[in-house]
């Protein structure tokens, strides 16, 4: 049996990692600024991950949520207490499209409507609810388009409570720092006006914390820049440092009903493990303030980077918007430079390291981009 062929893949085989490394399979290290697309926050292969893993693993690595698993609470103990959220409850699932199909299924059951706004260069996955609010037609499929999602433009509040004054919407989802679509932050008076409105209408205010949250923009969630409270927070990529776990966090107005939402793998004793590691490795290591120490440096000594258009985002998710198209210096900081890093569209480089990443290293690819560009 071959592949489903649907990932143009670079020729490197990454076979073991330590910290921002990796190695492939001929011995040649990389840095990786990309972290396997926002997924490694603690760094690859931490002593303190891995021994939990393993011991983890060695016990019991799964039952079903039939049962008792303290491990559960154990970590929503923990990420409430971490994240500044210690009043709201988790609901533990797999990754991150299904945190925002569960999002916006109990905004639906809460509020009894179908209508969802969403966002001008969002990704929020690519099943059914996350993908038709997902501004990407082409990932939607016909069976996705369900009419169920209007895309406002950019930060226009007028046209949001135009929207919600129709009474049919269930929810508002937005990313804290739109990633995919090339590190965008919304600014903090349109949270702000967005919460809001959410509250005035009674309408769920989704944040979509997967790429920007844990720590990656210097504060717990990007939000919290902002100084709001969503109604519902989703989590997945850096929560289990490439285990798969994914979750929301839900405020305390929503009453849970037994059966109202379900998964098979959610919450297993290994991904709550992996999640239990992170945050006690994050909070060890305070990668959160290293995060947003090692970021605010390394975006003004980007700023010197030549044929800049403009640097966008916050800690260390950096989008770096070039007025030419970037594919031939991604190549060449990859195979020449060996250093992943991420895209979007044509021109914008993202940057997207384990949290633990060091300014020595930060400053490693400014002296490589520099030296790429003047070649
Ligand atoms: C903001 C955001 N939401 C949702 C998702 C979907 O997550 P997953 O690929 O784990 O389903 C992603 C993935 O890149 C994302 O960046």
């Amino acid at each position: 049996m071959k592949l489903f062929d649907v990932y143009p893949l670079f020729d490197i085989e990454p076979v073991k990692g330590l910290d921002c490394f990796v190695w492939d399979n001929n011995g040649t290290k990389y840095l990786d600024l990309y972290g396997g697309h926002a997924v490694i926050s603690i760094g690859h292969a931490h002593p303190h991950y891995v021994e939990r893993m393993s011991s983890q693993i060695s016990k019991l690595g799964f039952y079903s949520n039939s049962v008792q698993n303290s491990l559960q609470e154990q970590l929503a103990e923990k990420l409430g207490e971490m994240s500044g959220y210690p009043d709201y409850s988790l609901f533990l699932c797999n990754s991150g499209a299904e945190a925002n199909e569960n999002a916006l299924k109990l905004a639906s059951f809460h509020t009894g409507r179908s209508k969802v706004i969403a966002f001008r260069k969002a990704f929020h996955g690519r099943t059914s609810a996350a993908v038709e609010a997902t501004d990407n037609q082409s990932i939607i499929a016909p069976i996705n388009r369900n009419n169920h999602v209007t895309f406002v433009d950019g930060e226009d509040i007028v046209m949001v409570e135009q929207l919600l004054q129709a009474g049919d919407v269930a929810a508002v989802i937005i990313e804290g720092i739109v990633g995919i679509g090339g590190i965008f932050e919304p600014s903090a008076g349109f949270l702000q006006a967005l919460r809001e409105m959410c509250t005035k209408y009674n309408v769920v205010l989704i944040l979509d914390e997967i790429q920007s949250g844990y720590g990656r923009s210097g504060k717990f969630f990007a939000h919290q820049y902002a100084g709001i409270k969503p109604d519902i927070i989703s989590v997945a990529k850096g929560m289990g440092n490439g285990f798969p776990i994914g979750g929301i966090l839900i405020s305390p107005q929503f009453p849970a009903k037994y059966g109202m939402l379900g998964t098979t793998f959610g919450g297993n004793h290994l991904a709550c493990a992996a999640g239990l590691a992170v945050l006690e490795v994050m909070e060890k290591e305070n990668l959160t303030e290293n995060a947003a120490q090692v970021g605010e440096k390394w975006m003004k000594d980007l700023a010197t980077v030549p044929g800049l258009k403009e640097i966008r985002g916050k800690g260390l998710m950096i989008g770096l918007e070039f007025t030419k198209p970037i594919k031939a210096l991604r190549h060449s900081l990859l195979f020449t430079e060996k250093i992943f890093t991420g895209v979007s569209g044509s021109n914008v480089v993202r940057l997207l390291p384990p949290l633990t990443l060091t300014h020595d290293l930060a400053a490693i690819f400014t002296t490589a981009v520099i030296k790429t560009l003047e070649k």
